[in-house]
């Protein structure tokens, strides 16, 4: 089934915002509306996994080709403007195209990767969908490489960044330039911890 990469809004145990990036399977065109379902699959440990399991669970998943997003919850930059839901007890990042306010139906556990089943109870546009961005996809890509910096061999890692960075260079506009140079900067903070030189 389709993924699409999505930015997820759950809610603390105080009721604050946590935001963060995952793939959701459920949301292509004959299923994204009020009423139909969506999985998330979250790798234990996630904050957004705890939360989602807390009991009448609701939570707001995001469509958006804002790269800022993106690289912001991967480097910690997670200040966006924030609403509260319409429908469920939530958080709607503005920024984005589109949001779907969702609530837990059902939890398939597992000890590495539980599969949480989510009903759509209300979706809203938020803003106009900008085009296709080779940059923009390009960033998504690096997110994922940054996510998985500790469990990929760093060669292939350097060499698909080494790839994103020539098309980023090429097709890009602020906003992908700005998350690009976060993501950099996170590398490089990564590779000197780990010991493999700095600003390569
Ligand atoms: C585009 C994108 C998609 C992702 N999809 C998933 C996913 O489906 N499952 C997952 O466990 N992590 C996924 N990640 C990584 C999580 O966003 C990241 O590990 C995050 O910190 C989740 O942990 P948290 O809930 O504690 O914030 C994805 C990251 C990116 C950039």
């Amino acid at each position: 089934m389709k993924i699409i990469e999505t930015l997820v809004t759950t809610c603390n145990a105080d009721d604050t915002a946590h935001v963060a990036p995952f793939g959701v399977k459920g949301l292509d065109e004959s299923t994204a509306r009020i009423g139909g379902t969506v999985t998330l699959a979250p790798f234990r440990p996630s904050r957004s996994l705890d939360n989602l399991l807390r009991a009448n669970a609701q939570a707001v998943i995001h469509l958006s080709d804002n790269p800022l997003l993106f690289a912001g919850c991967l480097v910690g930059k997670r200040d966006f403007p924030l609403r509260k839901a319409e429908k469920v007890t939530g958080w709607v990042l503005p920024q984005a195209v589109r949001a779907f306010e969702i609530e837990v139906v059902d939890i398939q556990d597992d000890e590495q990767r539980p599969r949480v089943t989510c009903s759509i109870v209300w979706t809203q546009n938020l803003s106009d969908w900008q085009g296709f961005n080779r940059a923009g996809m390009a960033i998504i890509e690096g997110c994922i490489l940054m996510s998985r910096l500790r469990l990929w061999d760093a060669t292939i890692i350097a060499e698909r960044m080494a790839m994103l960075e020539d098309i980023v260079g090429r097709t890009s506009g602020n906003n992908e330039e700005q998350a690009w140079q976060w993501l950099q900067d996170y590398y490089r903070d990564h590779k000197k911890k780990a010991g493999h030189g700095g600003g390569q």
